[in-house]
């Protein structure tokens, strides 16, 4: 069972990150997070976001890799423990930008297509229902409105005793769709067969509870 999960910054592991995929029997995959390892470790190599070659050429001595702990998935940079260190605005808006990068892509994608072939996952992302797993049982295009977005984030740093702007944060998310939707390679679109299921006025459990159903559905051979 393959559950392909895409949408806007902020949205599906705004709830998903919270809510451990127990009821649905999946493996949740954050994509996103795979990105955000790899902007950190171009952050600390000091290549440039636009620096296209340098990026190429530096991504590739990147070994990123999940794992999951008591249900709680860990992102691993070269054998370091990142999980801890990827949520920055800083670090969401390099992945954002060296996401674009054809080499960067290439080998994430490869990554994410092994972790499917092995598991049951519910793979969250921005490609995955039109490149990634183009196969996927169920397709889901899960999005919300910027403002929901962004404060669903404000109340998430500011619940971690992180300083913030609310204005600023809608900001940069209105920035990161324009970027995400209009790449070149793969870019942020619902795919044909997917779903959409709007969260914007939906609690986490909704949304949990909606996609469960199709997997239900899709299990029993409903749909
Ligand atoms: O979901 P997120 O905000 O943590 O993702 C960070 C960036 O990674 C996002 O701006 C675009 C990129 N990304 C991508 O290009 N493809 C994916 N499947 C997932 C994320």
């Amino acid at each position: 069972m393959s559950v392909a999960l895409d949408g806007p910054a902020g949205v599906g592991n705004s709830i998903f990150a919270k809510k451990k995929e127990k009821r649905m029997n999946l493996i949740y995959i954050d994509t996103g997070a795979m990105y955000r390892a790899m902007a950190l470790f171009l952050i600390r190599s000091g290549v440039g976001a636009y620096n296209s070659m340098g990026i190429s050429l530096e991504s590739q001595r990147a070994e990123i890799s999940l794992t999951y702990e008591n249900g709680e998935m860990v992102v691993w940079l070269n054998g370091e423990d990142v999980t801890g260190l990827i949520r920055t605005e800083e670090v969401g808006n390099m992945a954002s930008k060296s996401s674009v990068n054809a080499d960067v892509r290439k080998k994430l994608v490869s990554l994410q297509q092994n972790m499917a072939a092995e598991a049951d996952v519910i793979m969250d992302g921005r490609d995955i229902g039109t490149c990634v797993l183009p196969n996927a049982d169920i397709k889901v295009y899960l999005t919300a409105d910027s403002f929901v977005r962004a404060t669903r984030r404000f109340e998430e740093l500011t619940a971690k005793g992180i300083a913030c702007d609310i204005g600023k944060i809608e900001e940069d998310i209105i920035e990161r769709d324009y970027r995400d939707m209009h790449r070149e390679l793969n870019p942020l679109k619902q795919a044909e067969d997917a779903v959409v299921v709007d969260s914007s006025y939906m609690s986490i459990e909704e949304v949990v509870e909606t996609i469960s159903e199709m997997i239900a559905k899709k299990k029993n051979g409903e749909a």
